[in-house]
This record gives structure tokens, C-alpha cells and sequence, in this order.
């Protein structure tokens, strides 16, 4: 539990463990010419279809709006992750463990320690199936109104996952029901990321440049700058928008899609004046499914890219620590993905 950071006291200045060194920490392009596309779901059917295979392809992330989750529930999701953080050490110390396996803890980027180096970062990471059922029964109790918050807004953004996951499929040529069964029923994860006021960041981050390991990601990020997706090679900036969820492509689309759609490395900065709290929903496979390129996507002109395995056996081998800590990891995974083919 002393291990997190919210908790400390306000730091003058950063502990050596969390230095990166200049040459991996190149920063964000400073002009602010390309910025991620924002796909409106109001728009029509095959235009919204159109616009997200292409923001897909070119950047592998984009920002979507009206996409049917209230603002309401939007802000009372920011207001009780503020609440929860807020509350005295002692509220929080039975939910905090090391231990990876557990499906609902509070952790933090300073016990990654990759490569001799700690992130800037506090985690409230809790699991949920659907139909929800008593999958929330570990879930905090405290503040009172967390579990009831916390389940409409993850079962709503995990329907518009879905939703975008449906829209792929048909500008892909895919079943729109492709993604329906053991590819997306895993347990969904809500992750509620904090990344406190750091007296330093030009030397520090909040997560390590990596790729999300799951199929499909959506991120609300709140107000606060922090999120840089990788861009011709340049970090570029995420510009926070109020209502919008930030969709990227996790390792197993671009498994299914044999690469057509790419996973994008992103990482997060720290911030002086604020800390910054952002709320991200996973969706994943079942451990026992077997994640490979599909058929449509393969002839003889286009092998196989990828091996084929289950997504237990792929968390195995690409644990979250490594994962995070390499800068090259579409051509890891790669390498890793196609021996024995
Ligand atoms: C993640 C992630 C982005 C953010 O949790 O994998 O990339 O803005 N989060 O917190
Ligand atoms: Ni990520």
C-alpha cells in the first residue's frame, strides 16, 4: 500500500526510480497538425462504417461521439473515481495486492519496474461478465454509489464496443456477428487509471509505451492532456474531449484481421499542474478461445501473419510487464506469433 502514490505526500521532486532516460522519452511532435479522427455514430450507417475502417487503418485509434452513453452517466463516472481516490488510506488498503491473478484490485505503476524503472501511475482494475450478474460482488463498496456507477457506465461502454466491433466486421466483409461469441465473452475489465501531479514530467510516465493486449479498447480520458498514440513515427497528442470515448485496437484484432488492422503503441505523459484520472474498458476474449487470423482474410497471395493460439496462452507468453516496457512490440509480437508456422 505505500507503494501508491496518491496516498504519498505532494513530492518536490522525482525519486531516480522513476527517470527515463532523454533517448526514450523522445516528445510529442510540437505542432498540433494531426490530431485523431472523430467518428459521429449519429451519422449514416455506411458513412460511420466508411470512417471508422479508415481512421482504423490509418491511425488505429480514433475519438467517437454520440455514441449513446449519457452525459450524465459520463460525469457521474468522473465524480466518483474522484471520490474513490479521494478517500483516506485506510478505505482502501483491503482492495490494494501485487498479485496479477487477481481479477479486482487497486495497484500501482510503481511496482511494474520494468527495465529498473517505476510509472507514475495508480490503478483501480475491476472485472465484470454480462449478463453482470454477481460478478461486481468484490467490487469496492465504498463510496456507496461506486458499484452502481461504475456498472452502468462499463456495461454501456462495452455495448458500444460491440457496437464498433459489428460495424468493422461490416466494413471488413466480415459476419457482422464475427466478433459475438468467444472473441469479445472474456470477462471485460474496468480500469480506472490515476496518474497524481508529478513534479517532473519531461522525465517521467504515466504508462510506458505498449500496445493493449485484449481486442478492442475504449478509453474516456477526461480533461487533462496525457495520452500520446505513435504516428509516422512522432508521438502525437490526444486532444481530451468531454463526451468522447478514445477507441484503439488491441493484439487480438490485429491477430483476427491477419494485420489489416494494426494494435498502436500509445503511452501516457505526467502533468505538473494536474493529475489526471481516465476510465478504460477491455474488451476480451475467453482464455479458452482460440484467437487466429480469419479466413477471409487469408488466400494464397495472403498467408497467415500470425500463429494461431489461445488468448490464455498468449497472456502467458506476453505478460503485461514486457508488454509495456517494449518499444517494438508489433514486430515482438510478430516474431513471437509466427514461429512454428
Ligand atoms: C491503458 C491505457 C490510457 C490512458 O490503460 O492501457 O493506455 O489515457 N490508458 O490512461
Ligand atoms: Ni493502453
Amino acid at each position: 500500500m505505500e507503494n501508491m502514490l496518491h496516498l504519498a505526500p505532494c513530492r518536490a521532486s522525482v525519486p531516480d526510480c522513476f527517470i527515463v532516460p532523454p533517448e526514450q522519452l523522445p516528445p510529442a511532435a510540437s505542432v498540433a497538425a494531426v490530431s485523431l479522427p472523430v467518428v459521429d455514430l449519429s451519422g449514416s450507417h455506411d458513412e460511420v462504417c466508411r470512417a471508422i475502417l479508415d481512421a482504423g487503418k490509418e491511425f488505429g485509434f480514433f475519438q467517437v461521439v454520440n455514441h449513446g452513453v449519457s452525459e450524465q452517466v459520463m460525469r457521474d463516472m468522473e465524480a466518483v473515481c474522484d471520490e474513490f481516490f479521494e478517500l483516506p488510506a485506510e478505505d482502501k488498503a483491503h482492495l490494494y495486492s501485487e498479485d496479477r491473478q487477481k481479477p479486482n484490485r487497486l495497484f500501482s505503476g510503481t511496482t511494474y519496474e520494468t527495465g529498473g524503472q517505476k510509472y507514475w501511475m495508480d490503478c483501480l482494475r475491476l472485472a465484470f461478465t454480462f449478463p453482470v450478474g454477481d460478478s461486481t460482488s468484490e467490487w469496492p463498496e465504498n463510496p456507496e454509489r461506486l458499484r452502481e456507477i461504475f456498472e452502468k457506465f462499463g456495461v454501456l461502454t462495452r455495448g458500444v464496443g460491440m457496437e464498433l466491433l459489428q460495424l468493422l466486421c461490416e466494413a471488413m466483409g466480415l459476419r457482422p456477428d464475427h466478433f459475438d461469441g468467444g472473441l469479445s465473452s472474456g470477462d471485460a475489465i474496468l480500469s480506472v487509471n490515476h496518474y497524481p501531479q508529478c513534479p517532473n514530467p519531461s522525465m517521467t510516465l504515466g504508462l510506458p509505451p505498449h500496445c493493449d493486449r485484449n481486442l478492442i479498447t475504449l478509453v474516456h480520458t477526461g480533461p487533462v492532456h496525457g495520452l500520446e498514440v505513435l504516428y509516422n513515427g512522432d508521438w502525437i497528442k490526444v486532444e481530451p474531449m468531454p463526451n468522447a470515448f478514445v477507441v484503439n485496437f488491441g493484439l487480438q484484432l490485429e491477430v483476427v484481421t491477419n494485420g489489416i488492422l494494426k494494435s498502436v503503441e500509445h503511452r501516457v505523459m505526467t502533468n505538473s499542474m494536474l493529475a489526471r484520472t481516465s476510465r478504460a474498458v477491455f474488451i476480451q476474449p475467453k482464455e479458452d478461445c482460440l484467437v487466429g487470423p480469419a479466413d477471409e482474410f487469408l488466400s494464397e497471395d495472403n498467408p497467415p501473419s500470425y500463429r494461431t493460439v489461445t488468448f490464455g496462452d498468449f497472456r502467458r507468453t506476453h505478460s503485461i510487464v514486457k508488454l509495456k516496457s517494449s518499444l517494438n512490440l508489433t514486430t515482438n509480437l510478430k516474431n513471437i506469433q509466427m514461429k512454428d508456422i
